[in-house]
């Protein structure tokens, strides 16, 4: 069996698609209903995307990022916390900077939540990747790529520090003596690094998982680094059988080598299948999202902004030039993964950013293929996330009632969920 992640963005609806219902708020309706066909699909969690600011990379100008609405988005956190109540197994999993969120608000608001979805709440990891989110708080520009990586790692040992700066077992409530919590089951962590300082406890009690699950995508060697130290789930780009594999495979080494089960970390590799009720109908859906030119525009702008590399100077039919990044430098390599002598509109319009490993098809041949590739890669499962612009309620429900029923029939996903806790599903198996 392998686990199922969906991976979204809080971003405006599809106003413009066929699909979309022209208009819709941001009160979270929309990700409530989201969060129940993933609940009844018996998906592991929901994975919040999140950046903090508008763009100007693609062209020099925010004209497209706006146009295109890639960066208007609003925070997850809250959505998580909507989705929890609205659900009773299903993991959210909002994203957070290390780079601009204060370590001490950031543990405490974790702890919060899990508490109030009664122990499945997930932190996705990131150290941002753009100058232009830095310059929101107060920095010229972002931190180094590798310093992002070391503070992170040093944010993760303080925040980790303050979950467990409650015993678990101080909270009391002794009616005999009228004892709330032990206080010398709770401690100061007196925590002095070279980024970070914080004197502790967290003034929250402990939460239902202690330590709330950990999410991470780390691509580069430091970025694996964390991961492997921290993470209970990594997603990564599915660039390729051979490629998913290794990654995996050295995520294990380096979870052996910091002391860490490699059961104890399921990696979910990003994923967009594309299914209809023939093979013809779902290649020719596939061709008509994927030429389409508002379609291009849009990913150009959205790999520009997650690479801050400007993406409008190049020739749309000529291969690209050698590029490099401060940015997110796992995105630009999955994105180039297609072959250094395509051109860019090949790359663009050939796989799609978010998958190298093409599903379309039936959702029997799909769920087959989903099982091949599960098989030679050697575990742990996918991560869904809509292949065009925007989510609807009709690509949900292709997935959720069409393609999730044939992983089951096969074996291959739950039909139950048997554990209650984000951590518990993902060691489930
Ligand atoms: C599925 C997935 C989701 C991600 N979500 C976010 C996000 O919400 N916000 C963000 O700033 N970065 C996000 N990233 C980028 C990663 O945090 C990371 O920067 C990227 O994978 C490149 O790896 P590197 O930082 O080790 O170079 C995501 C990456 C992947 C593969």
């Amino acid at each position: 069996m392998f686990h199922l992640g969906w991976f979204l963005n809080f971003v405006a609806d599809e106003w413009n698609g066929t699909w979309g219902d022209g208009g819709r708020d941001f009160t979270g309706d929309f990700y409530v209903e989201v969060a129940r066909s993933l609940e009844r699909a018996k998906f592991d969690y929901v994975l919040l995307e999140d950046k903090l600011m508008v763009s100007t990379a693609y062209g020099g100008t925010m004209e497209y990022d706006l146009k295109h609405g890639v960066n208007p988005k609003h925070d997850p956190v809250p959505l998580a916390v909507v989705m929890a109540t609205a659900t009773t197994r299903l993991g959210v999993v909002p994203t957070m900077s290390t780079s601009f969120y204060p370590p001490f608000l950031l543990a405490r608001l974790a702890s919060t939540i899990d508490h109030i979805a009664r122990g499945r709440f997930g932190w996705n990891v990131v150290t941002s990747a753009e100058d232009r989110s830095a310059q929101n708080f107060g920095l010229d520009k972002l931190y180094e790529h590798d310093e992002r990586y070391a503070r992170a790692a040093e944010y993760l040992e303080l925040v980790t520090k303050l979950w467990e700066s409650w015993e678990p077992d101080a909270i009391e409530r002794d009616y005999a003596t009228g004892t709330y919590a032990n206080f010398e089951k709770v401690h100061t962590i007196d925590f002095e690094g070279k980024y970070f300082k914080s004197r502790g406890p967290l003034n929250t009690a402990p939460s239902p998982q202690y330590r709330p699950t950990i999410a991470q995508a780390g691509a580069s060697p430091p970025g694996r680094e964390l991961a492997a130290q921290h993470a209970d789930t990594i997603v990564t780009p599915a660039n390729g059988v051979a490629e998913m594999k290794a990654y995996r495979d050295d995520i294990h080494e380096r979870m052996k080598h910091n002391g860490r089960d490699p059961a104890d970390c399921k990696v979910l590799y990003l994923v967009s299948p594309i299914v209809a009720d023939t093979h013809e109908e779902a290649l020719a859906k596939r061709e008509r999202w994927f030429t389409d030119p508002l379609y291009i525009e849009y990913m150009l702008a959205e790999i520009s902004s997650i690479t801050e590399i400007d993406f409008a100077q190049f020739d749309l039919d000529e291969p690209l030039p050698e590029l490099t990044t401060n940015g997110e430098r796992g995105a630009l390599a999955s994105f180039v993964a297609g072959g250094r002598d395509k051109t860019l509109r090949e790359l663009v319009t050939g796989s799609g950013m978010s998958s190298n490993i093409p599903f379309v098809g039936t959702p029997a041949e799909v769920a087959q293929e989903m099982g091949e590739v599960m098989e030679e890669v050697g575990g742990d499962g996918f991560l869904i996330t809509s292949p065009v612009m925007r989510l609807n309620r009709r690509y949900v429900t292709e997935i959720t009632d069409g393609l999730v029923p044939e992983l089951q029939r096969r074996g291959l996903t739950r039909t139950e969920y048997t554990t209650t806790m984000l951590r518990e599903h993902l060691r489930e198996f």
